[in-house]
């Protein structure tokens, strides 16, 4: 045990693209000898692995951290207490370790929790955050649309529970960016065209990646089997 504890940084690394990851990030991820990233699933990287992949250094310990993709409240405390005590050990030893986290740290991010779990365990670690590009705002530079401009008002969903709230959003502002849209996408393109909505709508898959497809005539997509990296957004009026 080192008296000194080491720090946890938690980074976001872009929405793909290794060079969307700011300097600052660059920095600290190269600085660090631990890098922590969640675990990808059936035996592939995840994406925070992936974009920070060519920016690793050999000596760098690396450490996959499992989150369930589960709703569950017991299941997740238990995935975030154990992932935290994997990063405390190190921290123990003295050890800075990174935690490397697709878009930004601080957005609908997994580091959250993460950090709120260590803070538990070790309450005088020091903990910051590097912000990254987020993918909603990526998503506009791909589509090479402003996502907002003058006065309008901005509503981003991170799942829809109901579809009332899709409702709502499109009631009260003029822009609407729906994350995790996948699983629910049949049911928006229903609403969207009741509306007239579907010629102002996009759809942006692993927005910044060698794999980036924008569907841009909803129209004629009734139906779309869409990847988890998926987001739309609704210009209204
Ligand atoms: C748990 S949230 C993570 C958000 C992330 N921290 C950020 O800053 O964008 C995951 C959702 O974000 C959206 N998302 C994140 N990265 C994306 C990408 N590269 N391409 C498309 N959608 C993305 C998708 O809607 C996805 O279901």
């Amino acid at each position: 045990m080192n008296d000194k504890l080491g720090q946890l940084w938690g980074i976001g690394v872009g929405p793909g693209d290794p060079e969307l990851i700011t300097v600052k990030a660059l920095h600290c991820l190269q600085r660090c000898p631990v890098v922590a990233f969640p675990a990808g699933r059936h035996g592939r990287p995840g994406m925070a692995q992936t974009i920070v992949a060519p920016w690793l250094q050999p000596e760098q310990v690396q450490l996959p951290l499992w989150f369930p993709y589960v709703q569950d409240a017991t299941t997740l405390e238990t995935a975030w207490q154990a992932a935290a005590t994997q990063v405390s050990e190190y921290l123990t030893q003295g050890q800075d370790v990174v935690f490397a986290t697709e878009g930004d740290a601080s957005f609908y991010s997994t580091f959250t929790y993460l950090a709120q779990a260590v803070q538990q365990q070790q309450p005088w670690a020091q903990i910051q955050t590097v912000p990254g590009v987020c993918s909603p705002l990526a998503a506009a530079a791909a589509l090479g649309q402003p996502l907002t401009v003058q006065h309008q008002r901005l509503t981003i969903l991170p799942v829809m529970h109901t579809l009332e709230a899709l409702e709502t959003a499109l009631d009260q502002a003029e822009v609407v960016v729906l994350m995790k849209v996948a699983a629910v996408y049949a049911q928006v393109w229903q609403i969207l065209q009741r509306r007239e909505l579907l010629a102002q709508s996009r759809v942006v898959t692993h927005i910044s990646g060698a794999d980036q497809r924008i569907y841009d005539n909803l129209d004629n997509h009734p139906q779309l089997s869409l990847p988890y990296f998926s987001l739309l957004i609704v210009h209204c009026g």
